[in-house]
């Protein structure tokens, strides 16, 4: 997808790999929205993922990238937001697949999993795949239809 900016965040465990996103982010011409953390002092990851999803539900862009120590925490809970599908990814072809396939719109990973060079990898093909649209807009509308229903009982 083109896109011209990305909101990201981290928590502490993720926050040394943040900035190297955010470096090669811009080297891409990409521009980075950080949300935080800004620094490797201990905080919560649920706030931090809040945010973004925050700035994608408000239009502020299209996609977003968590990073904490795993990617798994902070994937639970960026999914727990309406319209947001956010996928943890530590191969590239899942990081391509749930564009194209899922029309993912937030990567997660874990910096105590992925090194630096794999992480800039699933931010490329995340970034520069498409959703296919076809049979996999139907189960992506399956997700939503899910996902209502669920709000409307919650
Ligand atoms: C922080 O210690 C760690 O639990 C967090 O970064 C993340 O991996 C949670 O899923």
């Amino acid at each position: 997808m083109k896109i011209s900016k990305i909101t990201i965040g981290c928590d502490h465990a993720g926050y040394e790999l943040k900035c190297k996103v955010i470096e090669h982010l811009k080297e891409r011409g990409i521009e980075p929205i950080d949300v935080g953390t800004h620094s490797t002092a201990s905080c919560d990851y649920p706030a931090i993922a809040h945010a973004v999803c925050k700035n994608i539900q408000d239009g502020v862009t299209e996609l977003g990238i968590l990073i904490c120590g795993t990617g798994i925490g902070m994937s639970m809970a960026a999914n727990k937001h309406r319209g947001i599908r956010a996928a943890a990814c530590s191969d590239t072809f899942s990081a391509r697949l749930t564009r194209t396939h899922n029309d993912a719109n937030i990567l997660c990973f874990g910096e105590r999993v992925v090194g630096m060079g794999l992480a800039l990898d699933l931010v490329d093909n995340f970034i520069d795949a498409d959703f296919e649209g076809g049979k996999h807009q139907r189960r992506v509308d399956m997700i939503t239809a899910i996902e209502t229903e669920e709000m409307k009982n919650g």
